[in-house]
């Protein structure tokens, strides 16, 4: 597990993992996913982490389905456990899913039954601060699944820092990038450009972009 989520949940002795910048970012996320979310269907979570997003959109996102995800099987034990906690009756189970793979399991024959995706199709696809730390395979393999899953007019919401024109759009991005680098050298704040252009390869087109606090941006694609 990344040292994002060392820190045990608020000293409960389970599974739970605490992120302290889910709680921070998670209103200003809200209010972009109710924006450019479609109305209803189902919403990949690419990279749910510890599923604290998870269980706070879910109910609020309703009648919207939110279907987490995260190749890391400790995550997906945290995301279990944090479910258990809500009574929500439109939050999945995580499912094992590394977005560098294909196909994934969500594009497997079986999952249109297992997810009931025929009533509930997948039209929108979310991913929250993974593709600065994760080798940039990741951001390919999140660009070509979103491109092989989402509908005509489906939603990639990305969520991150960014470079922009070859810049750090701030001091403490600039601090934040070479301590992913430090971590992994395959890791690293993206240059929104090239995010951009591995997006247009899988017929992607950039939609809009909002500002977000602590310098991320919410960047929105359309199929
Ligand atoms: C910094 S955490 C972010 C988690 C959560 N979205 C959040 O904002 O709290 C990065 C997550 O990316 C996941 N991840 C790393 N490589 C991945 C990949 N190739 N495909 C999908 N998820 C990946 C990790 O397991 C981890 O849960």
């Amino acid at each position: 597990m990344p040292n994002y989520f060392e820190m045990p949940a608020k000293g409960r002795p389970d599974a739970r993992q605490y992120a302290p910048a889910t709680e921070r970012n998670r209103d200003p996320i809200l209010k972009v996913l109710l924006e450019v979310l479609p109305p209803e269907g189902t919403i990949l979570e690419i990279s749910s982490g510890t599923g604290e997003h998870a269980i706070y959109f879910a109910p609020r996102l309703h009648p919207r389905r939110w279907m987490p995800s995260d190749p890391n099987p400790v995550a997906r034990e945290s995301i279990a456990t944090w479910r258990q906690e809500v009574s929500v009756d439109n939050l999945y189970p995580p499912i094992a899913l590394d977005a560098s793979e294909a196909p994934w399991s969500v594009e497997l024959p079986t999952a249109l039954k297992e997810f009931d995706l025929e009533n509930y199709p997948i039209g929108a696809i979310a991913n929250i601060n993974m593709i600065h730390i994760a080798p940039w395979s990741a951001c390919l393999g999140l660009m070509a699944g979103a491109g092989r899953i989402l509908p005509a007019g489906g939603i990639l919401y990305l969520y991150g820092p960014f470079k922009q024109n070859g810049q750090h759009t701030a001091p403490s991005n600039v601090a934040f990038d070479e301590s992913l680098q430090a971590r992994n050298p395959e890791w690293g704040v993206r240059d929104l450009e090239a995010v951009v252009a591995a997006a247009q390869a899988e017929n992607l087109s950039l939609k809009k972009i909002y500002p977000m606090p602590a310098n991320n941006l919410s960047v929105i694609f359309q199929a």
